[in-house]
């Protein structure tokens, strides 16, 4: 005949394994083996019992210990199985999953940024001017007479408080030597707005950066190997670079600069911006407004160019239409992510 200890083993796996719940689980646990359970109850019990029937017992009260506590564990991982196997009942695993939506740059942006890095290596520092500005710094301290085209009502956007958008970067050189003397190198990358047509070359809305170097000597050789440098990291150094002469109220002498390169489709000379030796009439209205004579024509110079950069984007991303670039259209923008 089997001992007691036997029996409560097999009553308690035979509970165990038959147990419907967590509850009904945590019971049997305390009832055998909780401090004053049944089978624990045997530890007290041992002291009374012969020398004989001492390590038989102990075995039996061990092997009962053991057996019970793992089938507890057992039934306890079956619970915890099953809740999970109900958790995830609803959710069909052969779906496929929602990918995580995540956002690129802008082509414009990426332009400027490509442009921006190569300036900063040649040590051009960022400046910035609002795009509401006021008629001096986009026109009159640029040396642009009263009655020049560009401030026609027809091709400048005019707030009702007489102020307007912005033309061209190059306000931004007049706000940088208002704000600090000589020696200067900065470029001021950003929006600029003329009532042009639009079309697919011509947006209302367009980039430029602009480019400003004041110092004592700074000379056209100066101006030609920064563009150079610029253009050649930027395009190749097989790129070819083309001056020519041209007009701007602000600077003197004046000049429009063309490219051609591999990495521009068609092979064709591009016209990419204008640039020249800054205007001394430029300085001295700059050391009128300042009042003082900070920026001596005399001690004195510096070069200035304004590049187009919607249009270098365009032809480096091979993209037909100016207006893509604001129509927030995603087939478009996904495909420089
Ligand atoms: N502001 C001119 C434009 O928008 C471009 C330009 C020409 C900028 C010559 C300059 C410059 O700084 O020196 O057409």
């Amino acid at each position: 005949m089997s001992h007691e200890l036997e029996q409560l083993r097999d009553t308690a796996l035979g509970e165990i394994s038959a147990a419907p719940d967590e509850q009904s689980l945590e019971a049997a646990r305390v009832g055998y083996l909780g401090k004053s359970g049944s089978i624990s109850v045997w530890g007290e019990r041992m002291r009374g019992l012969s020398k004989e029937e001492k390590p038989i017992v102990g075995k039996l009260l061990n092997e009962a210990r053991t057996a019970v506590a793992a089938a507890i564990e057992q039934r306890a991982a079956e619970f915890r199985a099953s809740a999970e196997t109900a958790a995830l009942a609803n959710i069909d695993i052969t779906l496929p999953g929602q990918p995580a939506e995540i956002g690129g740059l802008h082509p414009l942006t990426q332009m400027l940024d490509r442009a921006i890095s190569i300036f900063r290596r040649m040590g051009f520092a960022l400046a910035e001017g609002p795009d509401v500005d006021t008629e001096w710094y986009c026109f009159d301290a640029l040396n642009t007479a009263p009655d020049h085209p560009a401030r026609n009502e027809q091709d400048t956007f005019y707030l009702p408080d007489g102020r307007l958008l912005r033309t061209h970067t190059s306000t931004v050189q007049i706000r940088t030597m208002m704000s600090a003397p000589p020696p200067i190198r900065v470029i001021a990358p950003g929006a600029a707005y003329r009532r042009d047509e639009v079309d697919a070359t011509h947006s209302a809305q367009f980039h430029q950066i602009e480019g400003l170097y004041v110092d004592e000597k700074v000379s056209v050789a100066d101006l030609k190997g920064t563009i150079e440098f610029f253009l050649r990291e930027l395009l190749g150094q097989q790129t070819e670079i083309r001056f020519r002469p041209h007009y701007f109220p602000f600077t003197e002498p004046s000049f429009e600069f063309d490219v051609r390169s591999k990495a521009i489709k068609g092979g064709k000379w591009l016209e990419l911006a204008g640039c020249g030796m800054v205007h001394p009439a430029v300085f001295e209205e700059v050391n009128r407004a300042r009042g003082d004579d900070a920026y001596d024509p005399e001690k004195y110079t510096g070069f200035a160019f304004g590049l187009g950069m919607d249009r270098l984007a365009m032809l480096l991303f091979d993209i037909p239409d100016i207006r893509y670039f604001a129509q927030n259209d995603l087939r478009f923008l996904r495909q420089f992510a």
